[in-house]
């Protein structure tokens, strides 16, 4: 058990089940692994009930950047001042700079302008086809324009932040994607940077001018706005176009679950939240923590200074706590999923993604109740080398 088994995270067809992380689950829920980049072995710990220990227990550190990390990309993703390395109590001081924006009642007051966007989004997909591809015209501007509302970019940049996004959020498996990545993350960095400067002269009504005045009182400082404002404008895109692209793909495959949401459309805010659950999101692992002592995880015992990584995509399949979990089941019962993580580095976005999901979700079975693939199901392409998974493109008709 304690020998590693090396993880060589590659590219999956469609929404595919990891093999791997199916098989640790099963056979090894914590085990030894070791991954393609950085140094030495780690954890990675799958079982709903050890994730969720891991995650909340204070003697597992995120306080890793600059040290040794056993990695699944070639680079380092985040700004090394980025929230998601900040441990508590500390943590919390710079997420609440940020986590006011998102609350239920600032969604309700955000969904009347989200519709609006969608539905001239969609009056353009209806005008240039059909067929037409779903994720160009709709689930990708869609959640770029709402992120983008919030934070405070201009329209005119988004199409930057984009590609900023697309660039950086990747394995990136050889020297010139590390590079390029390397190139984007500081072309962001200087964005960000130009951009609160221009709300430290001009305040607004959105979350850079917030956080400018964060910076202003002395609550954070520069550098934690940049990383704040990069992780939020470039994963607050990305993981919504990818989920809700895969959300789309899986009812467009499954007609059965397709024709229920258009005869009981209020069935929608719990499909998300199950398809939230079984789409395999995050490919590979994401960001792992560091024991600061020894500590008994299932029965197994980790050591301080050793690496643990979870995986919130096996947690949320884990048949002991949802039976028969590669079925999308619309009236499934049971504990709450943790696709948006556990603890206090809980998603700062999860009720703005599930704002977003339902208004497309519910928009699109009214607007287009005859939707359909425009190709076979296995000619939908896949991205590659991907963090989040994702199609490249939806072709649809109607
Ligand atoms: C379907 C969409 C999304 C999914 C599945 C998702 C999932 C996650 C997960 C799993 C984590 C990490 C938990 C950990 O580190 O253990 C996370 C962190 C985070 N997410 Fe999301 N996310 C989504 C959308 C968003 C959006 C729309 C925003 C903001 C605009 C956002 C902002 C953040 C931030 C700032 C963090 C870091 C939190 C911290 O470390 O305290 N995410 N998300």
């Amino acid at each position: 058990m304690n020998c590693p088994r090396l993880y060589d995270v590659a590219d999956l067809p469609a929404l595919e089940f990891d093999p791997f992380l199916r098989k640790s689950l099963q056979d090894a829920p914590v085990s030894r692994i070791r991954l393609p980049h950085g140094e030495g072995d780690c954890w990675l710990v799958t079982r709903y009930a050890d994730v969720r220990f891991v995650t909340s227990d204070p003697r597992f550190s995120r306080d890793i950047v600059g040290l040794p990390i056993p990695k699944m990309t070639k680079h380092f993703i985040p700004l090394d001042r980025a929230v998601s390395f900040v441990d508590p109590p500390d943590h919390a001081r710079v997420r609440a700079v940020v986590a006011p924006a998102f609350t239920q009642r600032n969604m309700e007051r955000l969904r009347p302008q989200a519709q609006a966007i969608l539905d001239r989004l969609v009056d353009r997909l209806l005008e240039s086809g059909p067929p037409a591809d779903l994720i160009h015209h709709v689930t990708s501007p869609f959640p770029l324009d709402v992120v983008s509302e919030v934070v405070g970019i201009p329209a005119s940049d988004r199409g930057r932040v984009r590609d900023w996004a697309q660039t950086l959020l990747t394995r990136a498996s050889d020297q010139a994607a590390a590079e390029r990545a390397r190139q984007v993350k500081e072309a962001a960095r200087g964005y960000f940077r130009e951009l609160a400067a221009q709300r430290r002269a001009e305040p607004r009504n959105d979350l850079m001018s917030a956080m400018v005045a964060a910076v202003g009182a002395g609550r954070i400082d520069d550098e934690e706005l940049l990383a704040l404002a990069t992780l939020m404008g470039l994963n607050g895109w990305h993981a919504v176009r990818n989920n809700t692209s895969n959300m789309m793909y899986a009812l467009l495959t499954r007609p059965r679950l397709m024709d229920r949401l258009r005869s009981e459309p209020q069935l929608v805010p719990q499909a998300v939240d199950e398809l939230l659950r079984w789409i395999p999101h995050k490919h590979g692992v994401g960001q792992p923590r560091i024991a600061t002592e020894d500590v008994e995880v299932g029965g197994v015992l980790i050591r301080k200074g050793e690496f643990v990584y979870v995986s919130y995509v096996t947690a949320n399949w884990d048949e002991q706590v949802y039976p028969e979990p590669d079925r999308i089941d619309f009236d499934r019962k049971g504990p709450p999923h943790i696709a948006f993580g556990y603890g206090p580095h809980f998603c700062v976005g999860p009720l703005l993604a599930r704002m977003e999901s339902e208004v497309l979700l519910s928009t699109l079975v009214r607007r287009l109740p005859a939707m359909r693939l425009a190709v076979p199901q296995d000619q939908v392409r896949w991205q590659t080398d991907v963090l989040i998974r994702g199609p490249v493109d939806l072709p649809v008709a109607w």
